[in-house]
C-alpha cells in the first residue's frame, strides 16, 4: 500500500488548483486535497462546478507516475471505475441493495468519465496535466446534496437522491473517500504495471451506459452517430457507424452524446 497525503478546507476556491499550489510549494506526490466548500469549482470544458453546499464530495488527487503523458489521460478512466466500484458497494455496505438490483438504480459510467445512477450525473472528474508531470484528478460526487440550479435539476441527482427511499440516511462522505481511494490504489498499481487498461477494460465496459447504444460523436470538423461498442485497451471509446466500420474515439477531443438526450 503506498498511501495518500490529505489536506483538508472547510472552504477552498478548487481543489484542483489547490493540489497544484502545494505541488509547486513542495515536491510531493500521491497528495489529496479534499474542501466542505470551493468558492470556484471547476467542470470540464471551461464550465464552472456548483459547491457552494457541504453535503458533496469534492476532492483532487496528485499524482506523478511515471509514464509517458500521452498516458495520462487513461488515470482518469481509471478513476471513474474506482469511483464506480466504491458506490457499487453502498447498497451492500449500507444493506438496501435488494432494492437496487431489482430496480434501475445501479451506478453506471457514461464515457469517458461521468457516473450516472437512472441516467443522471452523479459524479464528474476534470483531470488537469501539466508539462512537468503533475497529474491532478479532481473527483465532485453529488452524495447528501438535493438541491440543484434549474439548470442541473433534470439531469444530475445525488447518492441521497438516489438511495434515499431505500437508505433513509445520508452517506458519510469520509467514509466514501477512504473507500474511493482505497479502491483506487488497488488499481492504480495495475495500471502502473500493465500502462494501459487491458486490466479492467472488460469490467469497465460492463459497467458502460452507453455501451451498445446509439451515440452522437462530435469531434472537431464531423459529427456522426454510431453504436457504441465499449473501450478498448487504451481507453478509446470503439464507435461502429452505419457504413459497418469501426472508429476509435479518443476521450480528449469529442464528445459523445446519446441520441435521445444525456445518456
Ligand atoms: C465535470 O465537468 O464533469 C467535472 C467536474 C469536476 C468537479 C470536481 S469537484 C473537485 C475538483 N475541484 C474542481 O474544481 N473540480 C473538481
Amino acid at each position: 500500500m503506498m498511501g495518500f497525503e490529505i489536506h483538508r478546507y472547510e472552504e477552498i476556491d478548487s481543489t484542483n488548483t489547490e493540489a497544484r499550489r502545494l505541488s509547486q510549494a513542495k515536491m510531493c506526490d500521491r497528495l489529496v486535497v479534499v474542501a466542505e466548500r470551493q468558492t470556484a469549482g471547476k467542470g470540464r470544458r471551461g464550465r464552472s462546478w456548483e459547491s457552494s453546499e457541504s453535503g458533496n464530495l469534492y476532492f483532487s488527487l496528485l499524482l506523478k507516475p511515471e509514464i509517458v503523458p500521452e498516458k495520462a489521460p487513461m488515470l482518469t478512466l481509471v478513476m471513474a471505475y474506482s469511483v464506480a466500484r466504491t458506490i457499487s458497494s453502498l447498497p451492500e455496505l449500507y444493506g438496501f441493495h435488494d432494492e437496487v438490483r431489482e430496480g434501475t438504480k445501479a451506478v453506471r459510467i457514461k464515457w469517458p468519465n461521468d457516473l450516472v445512477i437512472d441516467g443522471k450525473k452523479v459524479c464528474g472528474i476534470l483531470t488537469e496535466m501539466h508539462l512537468d508531470e503533475d497529474i491532478i484528478i479532481g473527483v465532485g460526487v453529488n452524495v447528501n446534496g438535493n438541491v440543484f440550479s434549474e439548470e442541473l435539476k433534470d439531469k444530475a441527482t445525488s447518492l441521497a437522491l438516489a438511495y434515499d427511499k431505500a437508505s433513509g440516511m445520508t452517506f458519510d462522505k469520509e467514509v466514501l473517500l477512504q473507500n474511493i481511494l482505497h479502491e483506487f490504489e488497488q488499481q492504480y498499481i495495475e495500471f502502473l504495471k500493465v500502462q494501459d487498461l487491458s486490466f479492467l477494460q472488460e469490467e469497465y465496459n460492463a459497467l458502460l451506459v452507453n455501451c451498445n447504444k446509439e451515440v452522437r460523436v462530435l469531434a472537431p470538423g464531423q459529427e456522426y452517430n454510431g453504436l457504441a461498442r465499449g473501450i478498448n485497451e487504451l481507453g478509446e471509446l470503439l464507435v461502429r457507424k452505419e457504413d459497418g466500420s469501426v472508429e476509435t474515439v479518443y476521450a480528449g477531443e469529442v464528445s459523445v452524446r446519446g441520441i435521445y438526450g444525456y445518456v
